[in-house]
Formats: C-alpha cells, structure tokens, sequence
C-alpha cells in the first residue's frame, strides 16, 4: 500500500521536533544535533526519560496486543504514530490478526518520508500512512473512512501524542470528535505525561520544551481521566505505563523502580452514547 498524500513539506533541522527528539531518547538515527540537544537538556533533569520512552513503546506493544486478542479488534487509527521503531503497531496488531487493517498518521514531514516501513505489512491485511494533524480530525476520519470500516470497532491509539496539544487547541474536544465518530465497541488508547509524580521536575520539562518551541502539556491524573468521559476503561484503570497489564510484555520489558511519569489507559464505547 502507498503512502496518502504527496509533495512532504521539507524537514526542518533548525529546530527540534517531537518525533525525532523522541527517536533520539530511544536510540534511533532519525534525529539531528537540535533534537539531541534537547534531548540532553531533558536527560540532565530526568535522568530516566530514556526508560520512559522505552517505557511508554512497550505500553504500544502491550495495549496493541491487548486490543486485537482480548478486544478481538480488527481496525486501528493511531495518530502520532512516530518514526518507525520494529516492532510497529501494524506488525504487532497483524501477530495476532493477520488481516487487521491500519491506518497510520502524524504531522511530521519525518514520518512521511521513513512511512514505507510503515506499510510492509502482512498480505492479508491492510497498511497506510496519512500526513495529517489531530487538529485536523475531520481530515483524519475522511482518510480513516477510505481505509477501514468506521461501522466496525476501531482502536483508536492517541499514544505520547496529546500532551502535544494544549487545552486552548480543543485537545478534549478534538478526542471527543475522533471517539464520537467510531461505533460502540471502539477503544480509546490513550497514554501522556504526568506532573503527578515529580512536579516541579516535570515543569522544568515542560519549559526546556518550551524554549525548544514544544508545547507540552503534563496533566494530572483527574485531567487525562477527564479523556475517557462515557467510555469503560478497562483494568487496571489509568495508572503509570509499567503498571498496565505488564503480563502481556513479550520478552524483557523496561526494568526500573523510579516512577514512570506518563499515565496509560484504555477505554471501550458502551453502547450508549457519550456524555
Ligand atoms: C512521542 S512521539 C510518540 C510516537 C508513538 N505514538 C509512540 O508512542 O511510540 C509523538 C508523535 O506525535 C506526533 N505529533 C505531535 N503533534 C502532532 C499533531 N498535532 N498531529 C499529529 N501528530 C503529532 C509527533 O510527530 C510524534 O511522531
């Protein structure tokens, strides 16, 4: 499956991006000297940010296995999929149901230009990449229409992606629209930072962020709680990444006793509408 869209805005190395500062704290090679800046400034005030990182991929890992074998979901939306780290959502979602259907999408020229490793995906399934914004949720669920089966449960991934968007853009609102649009039987992926654990740490993060031209966002435990209004979440509830079934990691997971300061959950569509 190709790639949607085409003509990628050129990728600006003059200042740092999510997707690549985010490759850099997992190892990757997509990243250039201002993302690793970045990156460092962070290291120096959270020395574990690379295990959460790591932390928060192995949530993905564990949530999307989750999703397909307990859920039996068969179609996924991830939004801020991020450079392509193996294994990706598709091929983990495609382990347990080789025709599942994904539909990729983030705003980073970056991932546009790696999404072919994006899309080798399993024969019997289906793979995409959409270049587009959660800002834009009306142009998501249009590509999201021509992809999958909107009358059939999604999975909708939102993972290490809000706490990119700020209350004043409609980042409720904007998940509010993407879960409304998806039929009963749909999940909500959710996973973000948190201040809750070390507050005045997390703020110092949130001002490197800042003077890198990020917008960051830490909320609290009511606050992401807040995302999954009118949906079922599922146990263990909304708790720090390490502690959302970690039964279902396969091989070593992320090892570590120091807090993890992202908040994971799950919710599923009731039948009943929202609110
Ligand atoms: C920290 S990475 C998370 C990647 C992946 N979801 C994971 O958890 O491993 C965040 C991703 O969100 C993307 N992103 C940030 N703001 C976005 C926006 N407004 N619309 C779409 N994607 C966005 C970034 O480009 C980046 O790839």
């Amino acid at each position: 499956m190709a790639a949607t869209e085409s003509a990628p805005p050129p990728i600006d190395t003059s200042r740092p991006h999510p997707a690549r500062v985010y490759d850099w704290f997992l190892g990757g090679k997509d990243n250039y000297p201002v993302d690793e800046e970045l990156g460092r400034r962070i290291l120096e005030l959270e020395p574990h940010a690379r295990r959460s990182a790591h932390s928060n991929r192995s949530f993905m890992h564990r949530a999307t296995r989750w999703s397909a074998a307990e859920a039996g979901i068969r179609q996924f939306l991830d939004i801020g999929t991020g450079i392509p780290t193996e294994p990706n959502l598709h091929q983990l979602a495609q382990a347990t149901t080789p025709d599942a259907r994904v539909l990729y999408v983030d705003n980073d020229p970056i991932v546009l230009a790696h999404a072919e490793a994006l899309l080798r995906g399993r024969p019997e399934g289906v793979t995409q990449y959409a270049q587009a914004d959660v800002r834009e949720p009306h142009k998501i669920l249009d590509q999201a229409a021509r992809v999958l089966d909107l009358r059939r449960p999604v999975a909708l991934s939102l993972i290490a992606l809000m706490h990119f968007i700020s209350d004043e853009e409609g980042a409720y609102e904007l998940v509010d629209s993407l879960v409304d649009a998806l039929p009963a039987g749909s999940c909500l992926v959710l996973s973000m930072i948190t201040g809750d654990y070390d507050p005045g740490t997390m703020e110092r993060a949130v001002q490197t962020y800042a003077a890198g031209g990020v917008t960051l966002v830490a909320r609290s435990h009511a606050e992401v709680a807040r995302f999954f209004t009118g949906l079922e979440v599922v146990e263990p509830g909304i708790v720090s990444l390490p502690e959302w079934h970690p039964e279902l990691a396969v091989g070593e997971d992320v090892q570590g006793d120091a807090p993890v300061p992202l908040y994971a959950g799950v919710g599923i569509k009731p039948s009943t509408t929202r609110h």
